[in-house]
């Protein structure tokens, strides 16, 4: 059979329909209508990633956002996602529209280290609503963190102990070091008491979890290459650690069950075991969700709370008129008791506003944690489609000049009583804890932990840095991790002021 060519009608028909198919599957036309997103510049295969290259995220978004808008649109790798910079964007996503994006999207070190995502940060739906309702009622409520006075006064005191023997020896104080090592055993003990057979071991391995969770797995951002973390050794290297944590969380919690341990003396992992048994829950739990949520109290409650108290003594250090304030406030209220209990810290108006003013300028997590969009939906007349990954700059927000006088310097007089500016969720320029149903869960029991060893830091010791160093050594940038810690820790001498119990 002999091969014709089709009549130029034909040809044209066919040609058109052609132009038709390839455009509708290639066409960058928005597929619903509004405005078409903001973009920076894409490369093929990598899409916008090599715009991050060599900068920390957060900053890196925040100069594409002052080019591109307050909502823009990045493909890193094979993944879009939103970026919100702006108080009216955070505004719609964390209150207007919390429910459509109260959902985390999958990430493979989630999976594999917190047993298939079961921890609170990482969870979606019914069973997720249930482990807030535990960490509000029973985990991280008032009541609960009221209940770990004494062990954060035991802790607290551990600290100031040794920062009184660098002291007396006129050596210089590692406060980046310490100061994890003291949130780590605050949290830790509120975890599992005293009863974690390699508490050592344990920490440790979360240590190095959080390190590789915080870089960015090929997978996350080609899902289609899922494979090569798995060649890397990436994957690997997840499940040997999860492997780690999952042999002491089993000893541990068969040590909690032999020993039980009821009222006010229970710890995280008592608690649950408890609401395990009582079975009255909607959702069960099993000793796997267990072991998540604990992994999670611990990843998301010690590098936090502890850079916070360090950036905070990094900036008064820089500023010695408002260290000398600081200091002044809490040694006029307590110089003849002697010393400072959790219940004077309410008191310490001047430190409340130093806390804020560095949560302002160095929110320790500085993009929130990754949400999605359930529905299609619009926000600052953007449609978002229903799957987009949406993620807001916080750290961009706090050092905004639109919502902030003089935003990039540190001023705590600027939170002055009878300025209404919260950091409670209600105000979408200063978001250190997020907002709205996924905010923090640990809140209250961060900021008690870290008001109090900060207030004793000030009381009881004059700083200084080590000899040869001035102030305009110190290097106030960043480390590119989980949080926004210091690069460089901070190095500090103390002299004894008002001694020490
Ligand atoms: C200064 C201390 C802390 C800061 C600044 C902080 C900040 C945050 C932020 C920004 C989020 C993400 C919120 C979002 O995505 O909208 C978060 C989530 C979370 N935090 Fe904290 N955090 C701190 C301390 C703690 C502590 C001490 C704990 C527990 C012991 C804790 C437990 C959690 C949990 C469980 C979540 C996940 C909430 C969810 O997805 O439902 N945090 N935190």
């Amino acid at each position: 059979m002999e091969f014709q060519l089709p009549s130029l009608p034909i040809s044209l028909s066919i040609l058109l329909v052609l132009i038709v198919v390839v455009r509708r599957l290639f066409s960058s036309r928005p597929e619903h209508p509004g405005p078409r997103f903001p973009s920076p510049s894409a490369l093929p295969f990598v899409g916008s990633l090599h715009h991050l290259v060599g900068k920390l995220p957060h900053h890196a978004l925040r100069d594409l956002a002052r080019k591109h808008g307050n909502v823009m649109r990045i493909r890193l790798g094979q993944v879009d996602q939103i970026i919100v910079s702006s108080r009216e964007g955070a505004q719609q996503v964390l209150k207007v529209q919390d429910a459509n994006f109260a959902f985390r999207p999958e990430f493979t070190a989630a999976k594999i280290i917190a047993y298939g995502a079961s921890d609170v940060a990482f969870s979606n739906g019914e069973y997720w609503r249930q482990l807030r309702k535990i960490c509000v009622m029973e985990l991280l409520g008032a009541k609960r963190v009221k209940s770990f006075m004494s062990l954060r006064k035991e802790q607290v005191a551990r600290l100031m102990s040794d920062v009184n023997g660098a002291a007396a020896a006129g050596e210089p104080v590692n406060l980046g070091e310490r100061l994890n090592e003291l949130t780590n055993s605050v949290v830790a003990q509120a975890s599992f008491g005293r009863r974690c057979p390699q508490q050592k071991k344990f920490m440790e391995t979360i240590k190095e979890v959080i390190k590789m969770a915080s870089g960015f797995s090929v997978g996350d951002l080609f899902p289609s290459l899922k494979v090569i973390d798995v060649l890397t050794g990436f994957t690997t290297k997840l499940v040997r650690y999860h492997g780690k944590l999952d042999a002491i969380l089993d000893a541990t919690i068969k040590e909690h069950q032999t020993n039980r341990i009821q009222g006010e003396e229970e710890d995280l992992i008592d608690v649950l075991l408890r609401l395990k048994d009582e079975g009255n829950l909607e959702v069960p739990i099993t000793f796997d969700n267990i072991k998540a949520v604990v992994i999670d109290m611990l990843a998301g409650g010690t590098e936090t709370t502890a850079n916070t108290i360090e950036w905070a003594m990094s900036e008064l250090m820089l500023r010695p008129r408002t260290l000398e304030r600081a200091q002044k406030e809490v040694r006029d209220a307590m110089k003849d008791k002697g010393y400072i209990e959790e219940t004077d810290v309410p008191q310490f108006n001047y430190l409340h506003q130093v806390v804020k003013e560095t949560l302002r300028l160095h929110p320790p997590i500085p993009i929130l944690f990754p949400r999605v969009a359930q529905e299609t939906t619009e926000v600052l007349g953007y449609t978002i489609p229903a799957g987009s990954r949406l993620l807001i700059n916080v750290w961009a927000l706090g050092r905004d000049s639109r919502y902030w006088e003089d935003s990039e310097s540190f001023k705590p007089e600027r939170f002055e009583e009878g300025v209404n500016k919260e950091f409670k969720g209600n105000d979408f320029e200063f978001l250190p804890f997020g907002a709205g149903r996924r905010m923090c869960a640990g809140m209250a029991f961060g900021l008690t932990t870290l008001e109090l060893a900060l207030s004793q830091l000030l009381f009881h010791f004059d700083w200084a840095f080590p000899k040869g160093v001035k102030a305009e050594d110190i290097d106030m940038s960043e480390n590119f991790g989980a949080t926004a810690s210091r690069k460089i820790n901070l190095l500090l001498v103390p002299s004894l002021r008002y001694p020490t119990l």
